[in-house]
């Protein structure tokens, strides 16, 4: 308990605060305009990256420690963030009411990822765009072994965070079209570097 709801959210914060993390996140939300909303925004590390085509930011974010984290960078935002709910499985938000959704390091840790998603195809405007950068399954045989055979122990180390989640996959299977997909890899463990860094539309 103690783990998971204040050393889990700070070390996220440290682990995934790096540059090379932080180049990531700039390419993977380049696009984000008009009204984002931000699922899991943890410590808000995205939040000074968005471009000026980006006019509020709604985030989802159960973790009280993480919105506490965040709160010296929703203060400097340059545009109104609000927190507007804890579970991006069942967002408080109207149909077609957001321009932009994003996702970074968030899709491996919502407990019902399938109905999360279903929720952003909802939210979704019909020019919309879902943006994401998620670690998740290796095509690599050998690495996705391993990360078979971790995936407990990180979800109970990590706050439920899968190493196992084919990301495009389940997107797809939301009903969003993937436009773009490209992989790289965090430094680190093979199995918590594959990366998805994609786009899609409803
Ligand atoms: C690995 S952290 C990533 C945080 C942040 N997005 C980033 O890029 O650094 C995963 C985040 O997902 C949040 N989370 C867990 N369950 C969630 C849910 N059901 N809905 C939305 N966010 C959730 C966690 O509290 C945590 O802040």
């Amino acid at each position: 308990m103690f783990w998971g709801e204040h050393v889990v959210p700070r070390l996220t914060d440290v682990a995934l605060g790096t540059a090379d993390v932080r180049a990531l996140r700039e390419r993977a939300v380049s696009r984000a305009r008009g009204e984002v909303v931000e699922l899991g925004s943890g410590s808000g590390p995205t939040l000074p990256l968005y471009p000026d085509a980006v006019t509020s930011v709604r985030a989802v974010e159960p973790s009280a420690v993480a919105r506490r984290l965040a709160a010296r960078r929703v203060a400097a935002a340059r545009v109104p963030v609000e927190h507007v709910g804890l579970d991006g499985a069942d967002l408080p938000l109207p149909d077609a009411s957001a321009d932009t959704v994003v996702s970074t390091f968030t899709l491996c840790t919502i407990a019902d990822v399938e109905r999360a998603l279903r929720e952003v195809r909802r939210v979704l405007r019909p020019d919309g765009r879902f943006l994401f950068l998620e670690h998740g399954l290796s095509p690599d045989p050998r690495t996705a072994r391993w990360q078979h055979r971790l995936d407990g122990l990180q979800q109970r180390l990590f706050a439920g965070c899968h190493l196992t989640r084919p990301i495009d996959a389940l997107v797809r299977d939301a009903g969003l079209a993937i436009t773009d997909l490209s992989h790289d890899r965090l430094r680190g463990p093979g199995p918590m570097s594959y990366l998805y860094l994609g786009a899609a539309t409803p």
